[in-house]
């Protein structure tokens, strides 16, 4: 009985250390994301927020996608070297727990973006995010320019208003005058 007990402690141990050993292994990179589907309009910035936990220095890389092309934006070890392609220098910010902002966006910039993390190990895990850029659209100006004319309009109704009304009222006050002048005198003869 004493036997079968120890190796009944002996197996619990070699099961825990393997599981261990696994929860290590799919665990030593993480990639945490509060939102990964994004919506900006042209001109505007994007800022793709993540997270990276791994053991060491990762070995991060951002790839966009869309259905015309695939390229790498960038790859970049956070504290050690950033490799920016040409293209994208000017508007990419790197962090370093592996977020990436771009800014002045344009049409073509909506599409997949893929943040690559590999361990010095070799192994990699990858997170994708959606961009959509929309264009500022020609409604939009057309209302506003529309409510620009009416209020415009308005404005002119209100002022044609009030130059007849103070037209109206001098007139009304002419006329009183003059019609008040011959009565005071007459009421002012009559006892003489
Ligand atoms: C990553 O770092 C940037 C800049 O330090 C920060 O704005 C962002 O919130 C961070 N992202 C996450 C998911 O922690
Ligand atoms: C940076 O990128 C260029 C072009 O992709 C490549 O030739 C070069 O080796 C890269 N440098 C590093 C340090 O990864």
């Amino acid at each position: 009985m004493r036997h079968f007990k120890l190796w009944d402690v002996q197996d619990v141990a070699v099961f825990l250390s393997i599981t261990l050993y696994m929860c290590q292994l799919a665990g030593t990179i993480s990639i945490h994301s509060p939102q990964r589907s994004l919506s900006r309009s042209v001109q505007e910035d994007v800022f793709f927020s993540v997270d990276v936990t791994c053991s060491g220095v990762p070995d991060i890389q951002w790839t966009f996608m869309s259905a015309a092309v695939s390229r790498t934006i960038g790859t970049w070890q956070p504290g050690v070297y950033a490799n920016i392609t040409t293209d994208y220098s000017s508007r990419v910010q790197l962090c370093n727990n592996g977020s990436m902002g771009l800014s002045n966006l344009r049409l073509q910039d909506s599409g997949y973006y893929v943040i690559t993390v590999t361990d010095a190990a070799g192994s990699s895990k990858e997170l994708g995010f959606v961009l959509k850029v929309n264009e500022v659209l020609y409604e939009d100006l057309q209302y506003l320019s529309v409510s620009a004319l009416a209020l415009a309009c308005l404005a002119g109704l209100l002022m044609l208003s009030m130059w007849l009304l103070d037209k109206t009222y001098r007139t009304i006050a002419a006329w009183r005058r003059r019609k008040q002048v011959p009565e005071a005198d007459a009421t002012e003869l009559q006892p003489l």
